[in-house]
């Protein structure tokens, strides 16, 4: 292990060990939190492991944060898994992420279904296999009625290609007779994204030190509030969620006005 790897070990065990205690009103919490699963490489390569070791470690970090949310009543919690500009990494590490991302799926059953949530995929289907999209099919079907927490799992998101496949239903639906032009307005358009009635987006939480939506929910986080952390994904525990839920709670929404 090289020194710098020492040194980020240490670092990050230091700052999960002086977290603050923080308070959270479990009146006012956000409805709809998003996470940009960000970090997982940067913490596998800071522990000399292959970057699928980051993944399958980030892939543990998401079962404890969605088990906390659902615990504490959040309605929705939305996640970046891969995005549609991902395939541009190497075939192996592609391979490794939809290995991982079938497997989440197929055991989502032992952590979350149990406690009565739903689970939603958002993204375009182009690109994945045929066993993933049933997986993802029977796993949307066998929670649609499920009243706890919704997790949604954007798999293949972009938030450009979101917007643009909502242009591409809304004009057919203009050309077939069944929308008037004129009808469009803000919430047609949100019938049309894959977020469609989720509740809005109150918080947007980005680990990993990059201060960028990378084109995620780029409609949905107009008014959402956003919360940056140092932490590499793998490392980020319900202690991070707290204190981003505290930062939240202490935040004043103007919505524009005043
Ligand atoms: C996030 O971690 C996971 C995906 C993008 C699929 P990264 O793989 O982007 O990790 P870093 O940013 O290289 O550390
Ligand atoms: C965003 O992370 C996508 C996911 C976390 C799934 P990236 O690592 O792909 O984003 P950039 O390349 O740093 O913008
Ligand atoms: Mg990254």
């Amino acid at each position: 292990m090289s020194m710098k790897q020492t040194i980020y070990g240490l670092y990050s065990s230091l700052q999960s060990i002086f977290i603050k205690n923080v308070s959270v009103d479990r009146n006012r919490l956000p409805r709809h939190i998003a996470i940009i699963m960000d970090g997982n490489g940067r913490w596998a390569k800071s522990k000399g492991l292959p970057r699928k070791e980051g993944h399958k470690a980030g892939a543990e970090t998401l079962r404890t944060i969605a088990s906390y949310c659902s615990e504490i009543g959040i309605e929705a919690l939305t996640v970046y898994a891969f995005s549609t500009e991902n395939w541009s990494r190497p075939k192996e590490e592609v391979d490794a992420l939809m290995e991982l991302l079938q497997e989440y799926l197929d055991r989502a059953d032992e952590f979350l279904i149990g406690k009565d949530n739903r689970i939603r995929v958002l993204g375009a289907p182009d690109g994945l296999s045929q066993k993933l999209l049933q997986s993802i099919r029977a796993l949307e079907e066998k929670t649609k009625h499920n009243t706890g927490m919704t997790l949604n799992i954007a798999l293949n998101y972009g938030g450009r290609e979101e917007l643009t496949q909502a242009a591409r239903r809304i004009a057919a639906d203009c050309v077939a007779g069944k929308l008037p032009p004129e009808k469009i307005n803000s919430d047609v358009m949100e019938q049309y994204l894959y977020t469609a009635s989720l509740p809005e987006l109150d918080l947007m939480i980005r680990p990993s030190g990059e201060l960028r939506l990378s084109n995620f929910l780029l409609w949905q986080c107009a008014y959402s509030e956003f919360w940056f952390s140092n932490i590499n994904w793998p490392d980020f525990t319900p202690k991070h969620l707290q204190l981003a839920l505290h930062d939240y709670q202490k935040r004043n929404r103007r919505f524009g006005g005043v």
